[in-house]
């Protein structure tokens, strides 16, 4: 163990799961997540991922636990842990660590649906280690690291509220001297205003439990053999601009209607790659469809999905729950998911291991 690792310690943190207004979909390089265009979220209140770091000097090799809802501890996937084992390798040799780790997970939302799980399990794996090394990070730097596990969406999740990730074109390194080990050029996210500023609710329609038939990561590989991936890219100046007014002015209709597109142009390149992807299902249509009826009836709600069948649902809170109960009877859904505009990660005590 290198000198300046003082302090080991069991540590914990909690990061919230984020859903895309603009959606980050092909990378300039996969490797270190390094988008091709900007991308703009907000950070979710509910949605979260626990996670316990434990270094083990003693140890020949990391162990990954996933803890279900009842608290039970099951070794974790071999792909999941995977990127895991790859991650807490990255963030030992940033550390100048060099023994090993038991590592505990817990969602409190279904993995690997495209409800953004890898980003809050990236972001609290990444707060959790660097803090059992003994390391203060700025949200900055917990940004450019987190984005390092390859889950470019982390970037996002390591701050909380309405958070814009520009990519590899910011000039600014995060903070250089604690930056990961080779260059790490940008990549940071920053926030354009904190959770108090709107208070949005996004109830999210569960029309599929499953994992996802193919990894975001493929997505991005794919994504520029879509003849239509060169057309989004040349729409997202003047989108972008439209949601960062949309919030700046809580104005809902204006974001709502970019949501909608960003929605449909992320699920129509992925359809026209090559080999095709298709995330949505039946349940996914009939959700869509649903909220275009409410719109109707004067409920003014906005769709968005991400890399998966689920649907997420963004209103203001006044109108919650009348979303909630029309959402909550479709036959397609088979549960729904109350959140809202939220703070980001947090360490704690509430440890899993
Ligand atoms: C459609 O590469 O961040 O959600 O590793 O699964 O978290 P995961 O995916 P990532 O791609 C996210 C794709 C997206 C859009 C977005 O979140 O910007």
């Amino acid at each position: 163990m290198s000198t300046d690792t003082v302090g080991l310690e069991k540590a914990t943190a909690t990061a919230p799961a984020n859903i895309a207004f603009v959606k980050y979909w092909g990378a300039v390089d996969l490797e270190r997540a390094l988008p091709v265009n900007r991308s703009i979220s907000m950070t979710l209140s509910h949605s979260c991922t626990r996670c316990t770091v434990l270094p083990r000097e003693d140890g020949s090799s990391h162990e990954v636990y996933l803890v279900d809802e009842t608290g039970d501890r099951v070794e974790a996937p071999e792909g999941f842990a995977g990127r895991v084992l790859s991650h807490l390798d990255r963030l030992r040799g940033w550390a100048g660590y060099d023994g090993f780790f038991r590592v505990a997970t817990r969602n409190n939302f279904p993995m690997a649906t495209g409800l953004g799980s890898s980003a809050s399990g990236f972001a609290a794996l990444t707060l959790a280690t660097t803090r059992a090394l003994g390391r203060e990070l700025s949200p900055r730097t917990l940004s450019v690291l987190s984005r390092r596990s390859g889950s470019g969406s982390a970037a996002r999740s390591a701050m909380g509220g309405y958070v814009e990730w520009p990519g590899g074109d910011v000039p600014d390194v995060a903070e250089r001297g604690l930056a990961a080990p080779e260059d790490d050029s940008g990549g940071h996210a920053r926030v354009l205003a904190p959770a108090e500023h709107w208070d949005l609710r996004d109830v999210v329609a569960v029309v599929e439990t499953g994992a996802k038939p193919v990894p975001s990561v493929e997505g991005h590989r794919r994504a520029g053999t879509s003849p239509y991936y060169e057309r989004r890219l040349e729409l997202l100046p003047d989108r972008l601009e439209r949601v960062r007014r949309g919030i700046r002015e809580r104005d809902l209709e204006l974001l709502g209607a970019v949501l909608e597109r960003e929605a449909v142009d992320l699920h129509l390149v992925a359809m026209s790659s090559r080999p095709p992807i298709f995330y949505w299902t039946g349940g996914t249509l009939e959700v869509i469809r649903e909220v275009r009826a409410m719109r109707e009836d004067g409920v003014n709600a906005y769709f968005s999905i991400d890399a998966g069948p689920n649907v997420h649902v963004i209103c203001e809170p006044d109108l919650e729950d009348a979303v909630a109960g029309r959402l909550g009877s479709l036959a397609a859904v088979r549960t729904l998911i109350r959140d809202g505009v939220g703070q980001g990660p947090i360490v704690s005590d509430d440890h899993l291991l």
